[in-house]
């Protein structure tokens, strides 16, 4: 591979990742202080880890920096202003906008300045729901350069989920757009913010809007005594650009919320110094990615993807990002991805499975793609969800290129397991993310708590601490965070998924634990669908399962009990329940089934048996509890779980 690395940090291509792999968990506090001279520091760090709290240890106790300054700043001072930071590509419009580091640090100084004559300060939350447009980046950087800590949420959220985050974070501000571009529709955010900001009783909250053509009426209509509603280029006009303040390595990022297996979202928060420091050091050793080589990221500003690989890594690591608007198929065809590679010299694609998946399902032959100059592209990554051995098999042949399978999570911010092509590589596996990147130990239990032998399927747990650029708490809960993660076993962090180690310490991920599910590369809570559908006055139970879907890889499906004599049509209720879930939830959560059922399997105390009703349904073998209430109920739902063939 060619390098394009800055020399100083001593992780060069080819380093065996072996040995780095030992030395990271032999001696983390060397190994990341070694991995923070990549960083530009305003107190460079003496100490690499405090772990004198043993579940909530601190990265970079005494040193203090800027993310902002290092993303932006520091390359414009090494000389490379003028070269592109951010390509915004919209698919949606039909149009491009380069911005060169240096334009990139102008509008996120003067946006700073915006946000500052709001009075946002140092550790203020402001909440970013933006479309993928370069004021996305701009507004997180914006906060990353005053302090700030931002709060982004995916678009696809309806307003009661919007509210719930308002409601967790207390944002001092929130940054949106008129609305964002679907093939189909136009979505108009600013109802949503409204609404949200009424339900969570924050209708004072500055609101920043940025006009775009073809929506609503714009900021005026929003104002009225007691709101503050701005337009971003007025508020724009009237700042001036603020430099970036230090901020301890320990101070908070962002807040970034996830589902759980309840219906309130997890407000995972990231540090700065250590995800500077562990995004740097992705950058080169997984991603093989340098100044100038070009990052294609497509995924959303709204999820972890899109927050470490289309904003802070590229632009941490001096690459050229590119921001893309628009969907893998049918935008205008499956040819996109090809195009994109071509148009803008990518060295690197990184995307979800199912989006690989909706190309080959659009053209098998994968001529669309290949129709396109493909010669600049070295790697394809995927993560988010389960990377079938075929669909990567299929787009290899495509592309031409190895394609690298990488499991993480919302939580870590970066890949647990990988292959790290920036060292030279590994051995591919089919099927596998391949190994634990240095700094993740990574083992599997048994129910019990110890180590499974190899090839054993267990819940995969990490060995504590966990290295830097992980979550450091939930924002406002420690104990949350504790009880959620950290209990299960003491010494582990509990993931969620469950999988198997082989022999050469590869790893195979099976699935959730737990009631998340994974639609689309989209994480849900299966609770939260349930929570909705609950409050229907007919419903007396009921009971969301993910179920095997050949594109989006998961489907939410709802079973449900009516109460005693209620009558409705049952293709009514699910009209109705399905309409409840996008109003609630948002169109994100793609819920279309709700089938009725007389009864939900139980156990004697009265539990629904999900565990039993999801091995069903994914077609794996399970063992029926000998607490279940009637066997009957569940020989009863059988025929509505077992999977179905093309979905
Ligand atoms: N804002 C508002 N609505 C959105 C949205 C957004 N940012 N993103 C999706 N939606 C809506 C869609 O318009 C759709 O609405 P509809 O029910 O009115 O049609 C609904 O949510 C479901 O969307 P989606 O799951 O994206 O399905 P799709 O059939 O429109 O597209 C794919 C299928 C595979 C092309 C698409 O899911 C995709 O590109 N997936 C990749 C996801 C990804 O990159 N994930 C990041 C994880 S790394
Ligand atoms: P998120 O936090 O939205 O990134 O979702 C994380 C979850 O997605 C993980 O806990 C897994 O269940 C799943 N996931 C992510 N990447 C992969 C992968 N490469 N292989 C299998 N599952 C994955």
């Amino acid at each position: 591979m060619a390098t394009g690395h800055d020399a100083g940090s001593g992780m060069l291509p080819g380093q065996d990742y072996r040995r780095l792999q030992a030395q990271s968990l032999a001696d983390p506090e060397q190994f990341w202080l070694d991995a923070a001279a990549a960083v530009d520091w305003t107190t460079p760090p003496t100490v690499a880890l405090d772990g004198s709290d043993a579940l909530l240890p601190r990265w970079f106790p005494d040193a203090s920096l800027n993310t902002s300054y290092n993303a932006l700043d520091r390359h414009v001072e090494a000389g490379r202003g003028g070269q592109a930071a951010l390509v915004y590509d919209s698919a949606m419009l039909g149009t491009t906008r380069t911005l060169t580091y240096a334009e990139l640090r102008d509008e996120v100084a003067v946006f700073a300045g915006a946000l500052a004559r709001l009075g946002v300060g140092k550790g203020d939350r402001v909440l970013v729901y933006l479309p993928m447009i370069p004021e996305a980046a701009v507004a997180m950087l914006a906060c990353a350069r005053i302090g700030a800590i931002h709060s982004v949420v995916f678009g696809g959220f309806a307003a009661a989920e919007l509210a719930a985050r308002i409601r967790d974070a207390r944002p001092s501000a929130v940054v949106t757009a008129d609305g964002g571009i679907e093939p189909t529709r136009r979505v108009e955010y600013l109802p949503a913010v409204q609404e949200a900001l009424a339900l969570a009783d924050s209708t004072g909250t500055p609101v920043v809007v940025k006009a775009r053509d073809g929506f609503g009426h714009g900021v005026a209509a929003y104002r009225e005594p007691g709101t503050r509603w701005l337009d971003w280029d007025e508020a724009v006009a009237a700042a001036e650009a603020v430099p970036p303040v230090p901020v301890a390595a320990t101070d908070p990022l962002y807040i970034l919320y996830t589902s759980g297996t309840t219906g309130s979202p997890k407000g995972v928060v990231r540090d700065n110094g250590g995800h500077a420091v562990a995004l740097t050091w992705s950058m080169r050793a997984i991603f093989g990615v340098g100044p100038g080589d070009t990052m294609l990221t497509a995924s959303d500003v709204g999820w972890v993807v899109g927050h470490s690989y289309i904003v802070y890594g590229p632009l941490l690591a001096g690459a050229t990002t590119v921001l893309y608007e628009g969907k893998p198929v049918g935008t205008p065809d499956a040819g996109t991805f090809g195009r994109l590679i071509e148009q803008h010299h990518a060295r690197v694609l990184f995307t979800a499975p199912t989006a690989l998946r909706a190309v080959r399902r659009a053209d098998p032959a994968g001529a669309a793609v290949q129709a396109h100059d493909l010669s600049s592209l070295e790697t394809l990554f995927s993560a988010g969800e389960r990377l079938d051995t075929g669909t990567s098999a299929w787009i290899g042949d495509v592309l031409g290129v190895p394609v690298v399978d990488n499991w993480w999570q919302t939580e870590t911010g970066w890949p647990i397991c990988a292959n790290p092509r920036g060292l030279g590589g590994v051995p591919l596996k089919a099927g596998s993310p391949s190994l634990p990147s240095p700094g993740y130990d990574v083992v599997i239990l048994d129910p019990g708590g110890a180590p499974v032998p190899a090839g054993t399927e267990g819940s995969i747990a990490l060995r504590l601490p966990l290295p830097p650029g992980t979550l450091t708490t939930l924002w406002g809960s420690d104990d949350r965070y504790r009880e959620a993660y950290l209990s299960d076993v003491p010494g582990f962090y509990t993931s969620g998924d469950s999988g198997y180690l082989d022999e050469d310490g590869y790893l195979f991920v099976m699935g959730r634990t737990d009631d998340v599910i994974n639609i689309a590369g989209h994480r849900l809570s299966t609770g939260a669908i349930e929570q909705v559908i609950a409050q229907h006055p007919v419903v007396a139970e009921c009971a969301v399962l993910g179920l095997p879907d050949p594109v989006k890889g998961q489907r939410a499906s709802g079973y449900v009990v009516l109460k005693a004599g209620a009558a409705i049509d049952p293709a009514s209720l699910e009209a109705e329940l399905v309409a409840m879930v996008r109003r609630s939830i948002g169109p994100v959560a793609d819920f279309r089934s709700a089938v009725v059922v007389e009864a939900l399997p139980k156990t004697r105390s009265g539990k629904i048996l999900r565990k039993t009703m999801r091995q069903m349904a994914a077609g794996t073998a399970y063992a029926v509890p000998s607490t279940i209430e009637d066997p009957a109920v569940l020989a009863a739902l059988e025929p509505l779980l077992r999977p179905v063939a093309g979905g």
